[in-house]
């Protein structure tokens, strides 16, 4: 079974209790909670104020995607405010190596996520070293966009170098996940579907999870 990580992002601010107590009674895994800094991406969301009032709303795993310039400024601050695992952007880290090491030394998991445009080789002298691998399968900064198919071929490939390497990361696909396509990201070899949109704008978010949790070959 997957892991099913809902995107906080496309949560209802007006009432953001009600969205955390409907994923903390869902079989949702993970909260994925996504940082913008209107740099590295062209939005701005939410900072670590906000994921300290998601940490204490739920007991399961904040998984921060930090999409902003030089991270290793704030890991510090995602850590207290209860992060359980962070991930970067490659492409917003000069000394990717050391920034992964840094989130270790915190105590908690490290993760590094591609653009779409990124080769999964860039991240053949680090993948021992990660927990997490978050494809990114849109251009990173919003909610509700369409799913790029060359994601795909991206994922099995990751899955390759994963095992070449003896790497225990899980791979994560992150943008435009529906129920549709989410049987052949599984079957591609994702471990996590991260889901936005698909979640909280339909009808039923419960049941959308639980249909979640339920896709791909082993299952
Ligand atoms: C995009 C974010 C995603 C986004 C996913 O930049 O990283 O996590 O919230 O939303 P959906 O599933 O609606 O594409
Ligand atoms: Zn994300």
């Amino acid at each position: 079974m997957p892991i099913v990580a809902p995107s906080l992002l496309s949560a209802n601010f007006l009432n953001l209790q009600a969205d955390c107590e409907l994923l903390n009674k869902s079989e949702a895994d993970w909260y994925h909670l996504d940082v913008m800094d209107g740099v590295f991406v062209p939005n701005i969301s939410f900072g670590p104020m906000l994921i300290h009032f998601f940490r204490k709303a739920t007991a399961k795993t904040c998984d921060v995607h930090l999409m902003i310039e030089k991270p290793e400024r704030y890991l510090t601050a995602f850590k207290e405010a209860g992060a359980d695992i962070i991930t970067v952007h490659a492409e917003a880290c000069i000394h990717l190596h050391r920034t992964i090491q840094q989130i270790k030394e915190l105590g908690i998991k490290a993760g590094v996520a591609l653009n779409p445009h990124t080769p999964v080789a860039s991240l053949t002298n680090v993948i021992r070293d990660i927990d997490l691998v978050c494809l990114m399968s849109v251009n990173p900064g919003f909610g509700g966009q369409q799913f790029i198919p060359s994601t795909l071929p991206k994922i099995t490939e990751l899955k390759k170098l994963i095992s070449q390497y003896n790497s225990a990361a899980l791979i994560e696909v992150d943008g435009g996940v529906t129920l549709e396509n989410a049987p052949s990201i599984i079957e591609a070899g994702a471990d996590v579907l991260v889901a936005g949109n698909t979640v909280f704008k339909s009808k039923d978010p419960l049941q959308t999870i639980a249909s979640l949790k339920r896709m791909g070959t082993n299952t």
